[in-house]
C-alpha cells in the first residue's frame, strides 16, 4: 500500500495495574481523516501518546513516510511533522494567544524575541481556520471554544504531514465544527494524514474516511467509514449488540412537578452577561438550558450556584428568598454543580479517585465529622459501580484516568453529595455512548427520587429526551420556555431562530 503515511505495529503500553494498549496495530494513509473509536478508556489517547513521544511504548514499532522513528518527546515528534492537539488541552491562561501560538518556537533574532512577527504568525495560524480575532488578547479571556481552536492553530503553526485530534471538538458548537470540518478537509487535501477521536458520532458520520476501534486495549477492526452503519459501530465499540442499549424512557411530559416548586430565580440576572429572566425549577424536574454556544447558559448556571454574583433579582428556595453570594451557601442551601471545565474548575488531579468523590460530602459534613474510611470506601466503591469508572483502584489518581472517565468521578462527587438540586454543565462531554445512557438512567432515578437538575447540553437531543422543561436563551437572554409535550429538537431551534430573526 503505497499510500500508507503512518503503520504503527504490536504497540504495547503498560501502566500500574492497567494494560492500557495489547499489541495494537493502526495504519493511517495520507490525505484521509481516520476516526479513532472506543469506549472511555480504551487507550485512544494512550496510542496517540506513544506515538508522540509523551509515553514511551513497551513494544511495537512505528514507520511514518517509510522511515522508522522513536520520539523521545513530543517536540521530537513535531519535528518529524506530527502535530497534535491534546484531550487535555495545555494553554497558559495568563499569556497572549499570539505567545500561545507561538510558544518555544519564538521567531528571534540574536536571541531577542520577534514580537510583531510572532504576532503576524499566530495571525496567519488563526487565518488558517477562518477565525479573525485580537491575537494580543489573554487567552483566558476567550471562550473554551476559542481557546480550542488556539490550541488547533498551534498545531498546525508548524510544517506537519500528520495531525492528531483528540476530542478537538467537545466544546465546540455547530458552526464552529462546521468550520473545523473545512479546515480539515482541506488540509486532508492537501496530503496530510489526520487522526480525529470524538464521541460525536454525527462527526464521525460526517467528517471521517476510515474508521479504527479499539476495546480494553486491543485492536477490533480497520473499516471504511461508509460501509459500517452507526449500530454496527457502536457494537463493535461496546462488545455487545447495541440495539439492546438501554435509555432512559423519555420522562413523562408535564404533571411530574406535582412536588411543587423548589428553587425559582425571579428577574435574576448580572449586567453584561445574563439579562434578567424568570426561571422555575419544580421539585424532582430536570430543567433544560438550551441555546447556542455564548448564549448565556454557563453563565446562567453560574449566577444559580453563587459562583458569579447576581446584581439584579433574588432567587426563592422553597418560598423564602435567599442570598446566593458564594458557592458555599449554594451548596448549604443543597445545590451542587458540575462545571464545563473539569481540568481548572472541579478535578483535584493528584488526589485519587476516592478523595474526589467525597470531596463535596466532606466539605458539606464539616472537618471535625470526617466519614470513616470504611464509609469513604463503600461511597466511593458504589459510585464507581454505578457509573462504570474504569480505574483499577479507588486509590489511583485520579489523573491518571482516561478524560472521560475523569469526567465521571466529578459527576459522582456531586451525586454523592446527594444535593437537592443538582447544576450539570455538560456532564456527558466526552463520555462514551454506552455510558451517557446509564447518565441518563441514573438522572431520571434521581428525580423520581425528589431531586431537581437544571442540565445544559450542546447536544440538544440530549436536553431533550432528559428534560421536562426547556428554557431557551440567546445572546443572554431568555427568549422562551417549552413545557411537556412542547419539547422538542425542533421547536427549540424554531424559539432560537426566531429570535435571531428578530436581532
Ligand atoms: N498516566 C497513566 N497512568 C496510569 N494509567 C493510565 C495513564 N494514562 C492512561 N491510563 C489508563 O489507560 C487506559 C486507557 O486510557 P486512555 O486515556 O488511553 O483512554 P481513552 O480511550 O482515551 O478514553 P477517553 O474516551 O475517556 O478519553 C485507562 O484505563 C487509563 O486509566
Ligand atoms: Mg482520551
Amino acid at each position: 500500500m503505497a499510500d500508507v503515511l503512518l503503520e504503527m505495529r504490536g504497540i504495547s503500553k503498560r501502566f500500574p495495574g492497567v494494560l492500557a494498549l495489547d499489541g495494537v496495530d493502526f495504519r493511517l494513509r495520507r490525505g484521509e481523516v481516520h476516526a479513532l473509536m472506543g469506549e472511555n478508556g480504551a487507550g485512544k489517547s494512550t496510542l496517540i501518546k506513544a506515538l508522540t513521544g509523551v509515553h514511551m511504548r513497551d513494544e511495537g514499532k512505528v514507520v511514518l513516510d517509510g522511515v522508522e522513528i522513536d520520539p523521545r518527546s513530543p517536540r521530537q515528534a513535531e519535528e518529524l511533522g506530527i502535530s497534535t492537539v491534546y484531550q487535555e488541552v495545555n494553554l497558559i491562561a495568563h499569556l497572549s494567544v499570539a505567545e500561545n501560538i507561538c510558544l518555544g518556537r519564538e521567531p528571534t533574532v540574536f536571541g531577542k524575541i520577534r514580537w510583531g512577527a510572532v504576532k503576524r504568525r499566530a495571525e496567519e495560524a488563526m487565518a488558517r481556520l477562518d477565525l479573525r480575532v485580537d491575537v494580543s488578547q489573554e487567552l483566558s479571556q476567550c471562550s473554551i471554544a476559542l481557546q480550542q481552536m488556539v490550541a488547533i492553530a498551534r498545531a498546525l503553526d508548524i510544517r506537519a504531514k500528520l495531525l492528531l485530534l483528540d476530542e478537538p471538538t467537545s466544546s465546540l458548537d455547530a458552526n464552529e465544527v462546521a468550520e473545523l470540518f473545512v479546515v480539515m478537509r482541506k488540509l486532508r487535501d492537501q496530503g496530510l494524514g489526520i487522526v480525529f477521536i470524538t464521541h460525536f458520532l454525527d462527526q464521525v458520520y460526517g467528517v471521517s474516511d476510515r474508521i479504527t476501534v479499539l476495546r480494553d486495549g486491543r485492536l477490533v477492526g480497520e473499516y471504511e467509514t461508509s460501509k459500517l452503519g452507526r449500530m454496527e459501530l457502536v457494537s463493535r465499540m461496546i462488545g455487545k449488540d447495541a440495539s439492546k442499549l438501554e435509555r432512559g424512557e423519555k420522562r413523562a411530559a408535564g404533571g411530574k412537578a406535582a412536588g411543587g416548586v423548589f428553587v425559582e430565580a425571579k428577574q435574576l440576572g448580572r449586567r453584561g452577561s445574563v439579562s434578567p429572566m424568570d426561571i422555575r425549577i419544580g421539585k424532582g424536574e430536570v430543567v433544560g438550558l438550551a441555546g447556542l454556544l455564548g448564549s448565556g447558559r454557563t453563565e446562567m448556571a453560574r449566577l444559580l450556584f453563587g459562583v458569579d454574583k447576581a446584581d439584579e433579582g433574588y432567587v426563592e428556595v422553597d418560598g423564602r428568598m435567599v442570598t446566593l453570594g458564594s458557592p458555599k451557601q449554594a451548596i448549604r442551601l443543597g445545590f451542587g454543580f458540575t462545571p464545563e471545565n473539569r481540568k481548572t474548575e472541579g478535578i483535584v488531579p493528584h488526589l485519587s479517585v476516592r478523595e474526589n468523590i467525597i470531596l463535596a460530602m466532606q466539605g458539606r459534613r464539616g472537618m471535625w465529622r470526617a466519614l470513616s474510611s470504611r464509609e469513604q470506601m463503600e461511597i466511593a466503591g458504589r459510585f464507581i459501580e454505578a457509573l462504570g469508572i474504569k480505574t483499577p483502584s479507588p486509590e489511583q489518581a485520579v489523573c491518571n484516568l482516561s478524560g472521560g472517565n475523569q469526567q465521571k468521578v466529578l459527576l459522582a462527587r456531586w451525586l454523592a453529595n446527594e444535593p437537592r438540586l443538582l447544576i450539570l454543565d455538560e456532564p456527558t462531554r466526552g463520555i462514551d455512548v454506552g455510558a451517557k445512557a446509564e447518565i441518563e438512567k441514573l438522572i431520571g432515578q434521581l428525580c423520581e427520587a425528589g431531586m431537581s437538575i437544571v442540565f445544559i447540553s450542546s447536544e440538544l437531543e440530549e436536553v431533550v429526551r432528559t428534560c421536562q422543561k426547556v428554557v431557551v436563551l440567546r445572546d443572554g437572554a431568555k427568549v422562551g420556555e417549552l413545557e411537556g409535550e412542547q419539547v422538542s429538537e425542533e421547536a427549540v431551534m424554531q424559539t432560537i431562530a426566531r429570535h435571531a430573526d428578530e436581532a
